[in-house]
């Protein structure tokens, strides 16, 4: 179980937190906007959701949101805030636009819910304008630095390793070689992941690039020892469509293959018993950090505590994955 740290309010020191979720939509995002509104109305903070990230602030879409507002949403994917990429918002103009609309419309501080990039929005908006910023980690990518979980990352490579486990049957009935992609970008947490639960022969990642020859020789060793099928998980890289790249490699060498790209299958869904936790713990911790006068900062996991961490000492930084863990997947994929 998470142990949430014990956090000291100053009377009165927030009466109205903002909040929006911004970059790709994570499962249990809705939970986490739900501990947020709830665990600030019980202490007597009112709480304005924007809608669409930053573009809806700079367009000043704004509710106010009560109990009610997030009865009902604790188990539903998406976020009921709904998101968005914003470009303008990496311009200091806008994000002084920004900060002139949240006071404006009475809100004293922000959550943003959502990845690195959101992250670097946050820092930037409250270290040009003062305007109080705190990030809540929502991305299924689980890359960000200063947190060993993300919420939505759990939901994400359950669903993958659900459908690696529909495909293996497949895979099985037909003695086919099946390359599977997964989301991720540039990092490989959701692949090492997959490819671990998911009891792939072997794993592509960002971090760990297998060149054609390795790919074939893991291959081979397959066959030898009477393996008739094989799953590779494949993360996607900075584009989508690695995997088809790499089976037409295959092709090419002499092996057949079948691709399947999971995309954005990942991102949608009900979230986990694990992210609803995770997201009312952060939600409610975020607040409480607020309320005690902190700010420009992300709350995260580190040993499996919740903690804060100042939001300098996560962006721009890489998280890498656990080299360990993965020699492991090769070593038990074999
Ligand atoms: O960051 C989350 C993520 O799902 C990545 O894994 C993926 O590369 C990207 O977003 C896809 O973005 P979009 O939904 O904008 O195509």
């Amino acid at each position: 179980m998470l142990e949430i740290p014990k956090i000291h309010h100053r009377v009165n020191s927030r009466r109205c937190i903002g909040v929006l979720s911004s970059g790709g939509d994570a499962p249990g995002m809705n939970a986490a906007i739900r501990a947020i509104v709830r665990y600030a109305l019980a202490h007597q903070c009112r709480v304005k959701g924007i809608l669409k990230g930053y573009s809806g602030l700079l367009s000043e879409q704004i509710i106010e949101l009560n109990l009610s507002s997030v009865a009902n949403i604790i188990q539903r994917g998406g976020t009921v805030l709904k998101t968005d990429r914003c470009e303008a918002f990496f311009h200091n103009k806008y994000r002084k636009k920004a900060a002139e609309i949240l006071r404006q419309n009475g809100m004293d501080s922000l959550i943003v819910i959502g990845g690195d990039g959101s992250f670097a929005g946050a820092h930037l908006l409250e270290k040009e304008t003062g305007f109080p910023t705190l990030g809540v980690p929502g991305t299924i990518d689980n890359d960000i630095p200063g947190s060993e979980d993300t919420i939505g990352f759990d939901t994400a490579v359950n669903t993958a390793i659900e459908s690696i486990d529909r495909i293996r049957d497949t895979a099985n009935s037909h003695d086919r070689i099946f390359l599977v992609e997964v989301m991720g970008r540039n990092s490989g947490f959701i692949g090492l992941q997959v490819g671990l639960g998911g009891g792939a022969e072997t794993i592509l990642l960002p971090e760990n690039k297998l060149n054609m020859s390795e790919i074939c020789a893991t291959l081979d060793r397959s066959i030898r020892r009477g393996k008739t099928s094989s799953i590779l998980v494949v993360s996607e890289g900075p584009k989508p469509g690695l995997a088809n790249r790499v089976s037409d490699e295959l092709k090419k060498r002499g092996y057949g293959s079948r691709v399947c790209i999971l995309g954005h299958i990942q991102r949608g869904g009900a979230p986990s018993a694990h992210d609803r936790v995770l997201a009312s713990v952060l939600g409610a911790t975020a607040v409480a950090h607020l309320m005690s006068g902190e700010s420009d900062a992300m709350v995260g996991i580190q040993n499996g505590k919740v903690v804060l961490v100042p939001l300098a000492k996560v962006v721009g930084k890489k998280k890498g994955v656990p080299r360990l863990t993965l020699e492991l997947a090769h070593m038990l994929g074999i």
